[in-house]
């Protein structure tokens, strides 16, 4: 799907690289010829993931950081910026989600959740783009986010007020650093079965089963396609994007927002109805 070299040369840094969405797209980014770093808090998923990107010959290395802590976040990159020697795009991937009954979440939960997807994602964007804007440099922001930070959403609140924050954060910046030649974008995935998702928002096959079910493409995502968008929105080729949320859900949340949509699981009979009720309203 893209040229060979697309992101040859390019320093990529993802926050919870080592698994999952953060994973796939390092690895698609690593065979189009980016050097990949990665940070989170599991330092043996870090290793096996860089062993695995070591095996096809990419340049890849890792540091061990809790995004929430702002000073392991300058450290970590600081570093990582040193081996390196420049990093040009950083993709905010790394988050923490339940599913609970907001009245059932303690205090320290909503932190748990809140500090890492908001907070942890700020740490990491305003320490790399002050470095970039201090050296002249420029670069490009991705931040996972997900359709209810503009939908909201029940049992998963503290995620839900956290990813309007960082949606709120890159269109902001987006103004604010695009003169510097700092791009920041967005993308907001629909149900994608990796195994943090699968333990964490759907533990069950009834669950799945309902999630493919209500979905207008009948099917889940397939990684490679989250992985797709994520690397043609950090390649050159998509530099006037700026500032956007790009959905791949397979049209899920517009199903569960249009007033009609619950139609779709009506049959024959009903549109045979409609149809016979046709020219008979004024009688
Ligand atoms: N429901 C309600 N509260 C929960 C919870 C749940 N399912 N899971 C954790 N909590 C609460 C804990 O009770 C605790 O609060 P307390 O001290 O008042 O009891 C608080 O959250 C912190 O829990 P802890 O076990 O110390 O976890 P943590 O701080 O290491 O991180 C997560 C919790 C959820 C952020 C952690 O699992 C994580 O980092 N996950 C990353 C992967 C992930 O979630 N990916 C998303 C895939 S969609």
């Amino acid at each position: 799907m893209f040229q060979k070299d697309l992101l040859k040369g390019k320093n990529i840094l993802v926050t919870g690289g080592a698994t999952g969405i953060g994973y796939a797209i390092a690895d698609a980014a690593s065979r189009l010829g980016a050097n990949i770093f990665l940070m989170s808090r599991n330092e043996a998923n870090l290793q096996k993931a860089v062993a695995s990107l070591r095996v096809n010959g990419v340049n890849a290395g890792y540091r061990v950081a809790n995004i929430r802590d702002s000073s392991q976040v300058k450290q970590a990159i600081d570093s990582l910026y040193s081996e390196a020697g420049d990093l040009n795009v950083l993709i905010n991937n790394a988050a923490g989600n339940f599913l609970n009954r907001t009245e059932n979440i303690s205090e320290n939960g909503f932190r748990a959740i809140t500090e890492t997807v908001l907070n942890g994602t700020l740490n990491c964007t305003t320490h790399l783009g002050k470095k970039w804007i201090s050296e002249g440099r420029s670069g490009t922001v991705l931040s996972i986010v997900a359709t209810y930070a503009w939908t909201g959403s029940a049992f998963v609140v503290p995620s839900a007020v956290a990813k309007a924050g960082v949606l709120a954060m890159t269109r902001s910046l987006a103004v604010e650093w695009g003169p510097k030649g700092i791009r920041m974008n967005a993308i907001a995935p629909g149900p994608f079965l990796t195994e943090g998702m699968a333990s964490r928002l759907m533990p069950t096959e009834e669950m799945v089963d309902a999630v493919r079910n209500k979905n207008p493409m009948k099917r889940l995502g397939e990684l490679d396609e989250i992985a797709n968008l994520a690397v043609f929105l950090i390649s050159d080729g998509s530099g006037f994007i700026n500032g956007e949320v790009v959905t791949i859900d397979g049209g899920e949340w517009l199903m569960g927002a249009g007033q009609f949509n619950s139609l779709m699981n009506l049959g024959d009979e009903f549109w045979n109805f409609i149809d016979s009720m046709r020219g008979k309203k004024s009688q």
